[in-house]
């Protein structure tokens, strides 16, 4: 089983992580690491924050001349930006985790709920991330991600526009949601099972995307669009062309009862414009009952395109947890063998089955 931790605050010394259970052997570099977080980190819509730090990489464990060990990976991230006094107001910022948090823990300081709750955290999991995100295009699986859906326009729109929309979001004080997909192409025929809830690679997928912050939704494959169709305009169908059997649409996203199908696994997410509004928002002192107006300087604007990049990486990680359970393996060359087999003999079986169809 891969499993990873992360510890580490927003303005703290820097941002940890572990992952754990991932096979030795596979070549990765720094350097594809350090892509990996620029991608986060320099996207449209991102504050000027994002300027100032750097995401300095520390990798503590785990690997060894360009390879993994097998052994636990340990990454540290460093904060540039530190700061020891944390403001001392009990103020909750509504939209974020601080009031039910500060009464949770019986905490005052609300900065000491924001720390940890900050979305800096899924930077430290972009960079356990990224060594899924390798695993998987070593072995032909090809994740993409694009951001389809800017407050309520389609973005088929030129960058210029979506810029455009950000800056005149930015001068009114305001924050902006969207919709990101992301497909993964290539994937073997079996990942995750029917059997049980926890076996479900849907599930576990949705798992991993809900637990980023401001993720308000998901959609596999047509996703809502279902709840509006009757059963057999629902459906992907078979049929058999070139000699080969293939599915007539691909409406699913690539999962079927739990279990990938072989199709382009296809997902959507809804992005919540974020809370800290440059404009303000009400809220009350939890200690003196005073209203505040708490106004944020150093938002994000939106955090729909860089949703879309941390999503890869959550998605890297279920993907290459499914992998490991059902082809097991302690060494990268283990698992990719068994792929490579695996995968030939469903397209031995599937070449049949298309042949059968044709004779009768
Ligand atoms: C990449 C990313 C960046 C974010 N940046 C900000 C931000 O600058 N300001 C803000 O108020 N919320 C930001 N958020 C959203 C909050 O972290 C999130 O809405 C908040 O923690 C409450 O959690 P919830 O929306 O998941 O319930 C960001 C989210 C993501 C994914």
């Amino acid at each position: 089983m891969l499993r990873y931790l992360t510890a580490g605050e927003s303005h703290g010394k820097a941002l940890m992580g572990i992952l754990e259970g991932f096979p030795s052997g596979m070549p990765i570099k720094e350097k594809y690491i350090a892509l990996q977080l620029k991608r986060r980190r320099m996207v449209c819509g991102r504050s000027a924050r994002q300027k100032i730090e750097t995401d300095n990489l520390e990798i503590i464990s785990g690997l060894y001349k360009g390879k993994t060990t097998g052994a636990p990976i340990g990454l540290l991230i460093h904060n540039k930006k530190i700061v020891s006094t944390l403001s001392q107001n009990s103020i909750p910022r509504p939209g974020h985790a601080d009031f039910a948090a500060m009464l949770k823990y019986d905490i005052t300081q609300s900065a000491l709920i924001r720390e940890r709750a900050s979305a800096r955290e899924t930077c430290i999991r972009v960079g356990l991330g990224s060594f899924a995100m390798r695993f998987t295009e070593l072995l032909g699986i090809k994740i993409k991600s694009r951001v389809t859906s800017l407050a309520s326009s389609d973005l088929s729109e030129n960058k210029k526009s979506i810029m455009a929309k950000i800056e005149e979001a930015a001068k009114m004080g305001e924050t902006l949601g969207g919709i990101f997909e992301i497909s993964a192409e290539n994937l073997p025929i079996g990942l995750g099972s029917h059997n049980q809830l926890d076996r479900k690679i849907s599930a576990n997928i949705g798992r991993q995307l809900l637990s980023l912050n401001a993720i308000k939704g998901i959609e596999m494959g047509s996703g809502f669009k279902f709840a509006e169709l009757r059963g057999s305009d629902s459906i992907d169908g078979f049929e058999i062309k070139n000699s080969e059997l293939c599915r007539t649409s691909n409406m699913a996203g690539g999962i079927e009862g739990g279990i990938t199908n072989g199709q382009t696994l296809i997902l959507s997410c809804a992005v919540k414009a974020v809370p800290g509004i440059k404009k303000g928002i009400n809220s009350i002192n939890l200690k003196t009952g005073a209203k505040v107006l708490v106004c944020s300087d150093t938002s994000d604007i939106t955090a729909v395109f860089a949703g879309a990049v941390i999503g890869e990486h959550l998605l890297a990680l279920e993907l290459t947890n499914h992998i490991l359970e059902k082809f097991g393996g302690d060494s990268f060359n283990e698992t990719k063998d068994r792929l490579f087999l695996w995968n030939k003999q469903i397209a031995k079986k599937l070449r049949k089955s298309a042949e059968n169809s044709v004779r009768l």
